[in-house]
């Protein structure tokens, strides 16, 4: 379905590690409908990844940035702006990683040092971000600034570990800087809660597999997909939504407003 959603928009997509990425989809997806974009990702992931493949299908140009650098985040901006010839749209956020849990530490057992910057990359990064394109005033009035998220947030997930505390962080700073960013440039922000999500960071969860299968029975529609995910991020970057801002999204095939379902007991 190609609908020109998002004619003329200027945006930059962070987190597009290979072709499972939530993303990637999301490059791909907003390039058809019309975006021109940038695409961005740690100096380590773009040695690392098929980036360069997503690249030449978007006709978009990389540019590395370490989402907790500072320095970093403003050369992207300014070169982005430069490249795409004007103020940005849209940004996502597609950015998570948890030291305790990629070193198999339990919860009740963590490293501060490694909890500290599994915050600084997962949620901080959001911060640093919109503080860095405010500051630069690299946002297009209206823009949409989007970061992913996860229902860990609000609910208990035992494995899911420190995430769930970076994840709740994320979504208070869309609710905070949200307002900020509306009243200085009527910039909207928001988090989307996605369904888990067959990926690199996804399933590096302990026991991710069996988690998918429950969350998939649980949803009346069963677990979204990146691309379903991706269809939902370019609604947001469109003007359709340009009233809707500091709210945290459900996109989840119903699994948020779910107390019981009888498949997972048959
Ligand atoms: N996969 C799931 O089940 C699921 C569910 C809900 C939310 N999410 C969220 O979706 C987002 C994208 O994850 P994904 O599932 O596509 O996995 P992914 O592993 O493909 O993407 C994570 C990205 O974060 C990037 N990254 C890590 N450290 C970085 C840094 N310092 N600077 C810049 N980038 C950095 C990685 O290079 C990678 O591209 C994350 O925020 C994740 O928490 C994922």
């Amino acid at each position: 379905m190609h609908t020109s959603l998002l004619a003329g928009k200027k945006g930059i997509i962070f987190g597009a590690l290979d072709e499972k990425s939530i993303a990637w989809k999301v490059a791909e997806r907003a390039v058809e409908e019309g975006a021109h974009i940038v695409l961005t990702n740690a100096p380590v992931a773009l040695r690392m990844g098929g980036i360069n493949e997503l690249a030449e299908k978007c006709k978009a140009q990389v540019i590395g940035a370490d989402a907790t650098e500072l320095a970093d985040l403003e050369h992207l901006l300014t070169e982005s702006q430069n490249i795409l010839g004007g103020k940005i749209d849209f940004i996502l956020h597609s950015i998570g990683m948890s030291l305790n849990v990629r070193k198999k530490k339990e919860y009740t057992d963590l490293n501060y040092e490694w909890m500290q910057k599994t915050f600084d990359i997962s949620a901080i990064s959001f911060h640093k971000l919109m503080q860095t394109a405010m500051k630069l005033d690299a946002m297009a009035e209206w823009g949409s600034i989007v970061a992913l998220s996860y229902i860990a947030a609000q609910r208990t997930f035992p494995d899911y570990s420190e995430m769930a505390e970076s994840k709740a962080l994320l979504e208070s700073f869309a609710r905070s800087f949200g307002y900020h960013w509306a009243k200085k440039a009527k910039v909207r922000v928001n988090t989307i809660s996605q369904s888990p999500t067959m990926t690199t960071a996804g399933s590096g969860v302990k026991g991710f597999t069996d988690f998918y299968g429950y969350a998939d029975k649980m949803s009346p529609l069963g677990n979204a997909d990146a691309l379903a995910c991706a269809d939902y991020c370019l609604t947001l970057f469109s003007d359709y939504t340009r009233m809707v801002t500091m709210q945290n999204l459900f996109h989840d095939g119903g699994f948020s407003s779910m107390g019981m379902a009888p498949e997972l007991i048959d």
